[in-house]
């Protein structure tokens, strides 16, 4: 495995696997890798002949207000993490390098996917999101992007962002990778304490309990799916509720009427954490609940 840290040596690099006509898979992240990050990984390097992982906490996609300065870091354990899961090529790139002095130009992304939830809730981050993935896929060039399914709106801007601007990047959403007992894994899990760790499955709860209230009724509404993740978020004293929502998962409009796909989509602060969540009905009816996988092996 090699870290590269400057732009010159990852083009140089890039040029070599280019010139082999190699394909490239690549994962993009900000580092505090858990088990959801290591399986993009795996999936990268089964489909493609080279696996390059970035690690870059950006800050573009922070608001002042965000938790920038506290975010998790631990390059040497999220290195030998990904030594252990046979990246070839991991991109550390150093802040100045991707935001010179004079970056002056933003990727702004638009309409109900840039307005509504996470886009209301935190403006400005998916100008930030959009910028820094289109600044790594023109510095990587791969073949395909890999992201977590649990990131449901920025796969949407992202796969929007690809379409609207000729990208050529085949971009991939891998089902969410679960703890145990539910929670979605997420690097800002980290920040919970004991009790807020429990209290914090109140998100994966309360989709659970709409999706079986959809599955079991007939009579199920987008009001009853909504007031059921609400209420079951309600009746956990450590978390508040931001959003529980219903919508089509690729523009993120409102659904007015229940139908595949539709995408239910909760946020909630838990203890000094905000966390998202979300399921997936496919087109088949089945529902993409994403894997549990728990055990020691995928919590830090
Ligand atoms: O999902 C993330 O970790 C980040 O938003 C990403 C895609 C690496 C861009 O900074």
């Amino acid at each position: 495995m090699r870290v590269i840290t400057t732009l010159a040596e990852l083009a140089a690099a890039r040029e070599a696997w280019m010139g082999e006509k190699q394909s490239c898979g690549f994962v993009p992240t900000m580092g505090y890798l858990h088990a959801g990050h290591l399986s993009l990984v795996e999936q990268a390097r089964s489909e493609n002949e080279v696996a390059v992982v970035s690690i870059f906490v950006n800050p573009a996609q922070f608001a002042p207000s965000e938790d920038l300065s506290r975010y998790p870091r631990d390059l040497p354990h999220d290195l030998a993490l990904l030594e252990a899961a046979g990246t070839d090529i991991v991109f550390t790139p150093a802040p100045d390098d991707i935001y010179p002095p004079d970056f002056n130009t933003y990727v702004v992304p638009s309409g109900a996917l840039a307005e509504r939830l996470e886009a209301a809730v935190r403006p400005g981050h998916f100008r930030g999101v959009a910028t820094v993935v289109l600044k790594l896929f023109n510095l990587v060039q791969p073949s395909r992007a890999y992201f977590g399914q649990k990131d449901a709106q920025q796969v949407a801007v992202l796969r929007r962002m690809l379409t609207d601007l000729n990208v050529p990047v085949e971009l991939l959403a891998l089902p969410t990778i679960r703890e145990a007992d539910g929670l979605a894994m997420s690097s800002r899990n980290s920040y919970l304490g004991a009790e807020d760790r429990l209290a914090a499955t109140a998100l994966f709860r309360a989709l659970q309990a709409a999706a079986a209230s959809f599955n079991a009724s007939a009579d199920t509404t987008i009001a009853s799916l909504r007031r059921t993740m609400i209420e079951t978020v309600a009746a956990e004293p450590r978390a508040t509720l931001d959003y529980a929502d219903v919508c089509d998962p690729a523009t993120f409009e409102p659904l007015a009427e229940l139908r595949a796909p539709m995408l239910l989509a909760i946020a909630a602060r838990v203890g000094p954490a905000r966390l998202i969540d979300n399921v997936l009905l496919n087109r088949d009816g089945s529902w993409n609940m994403g894997r549990r996988i728990g055990g020691q092996d995928s919590t830090r």
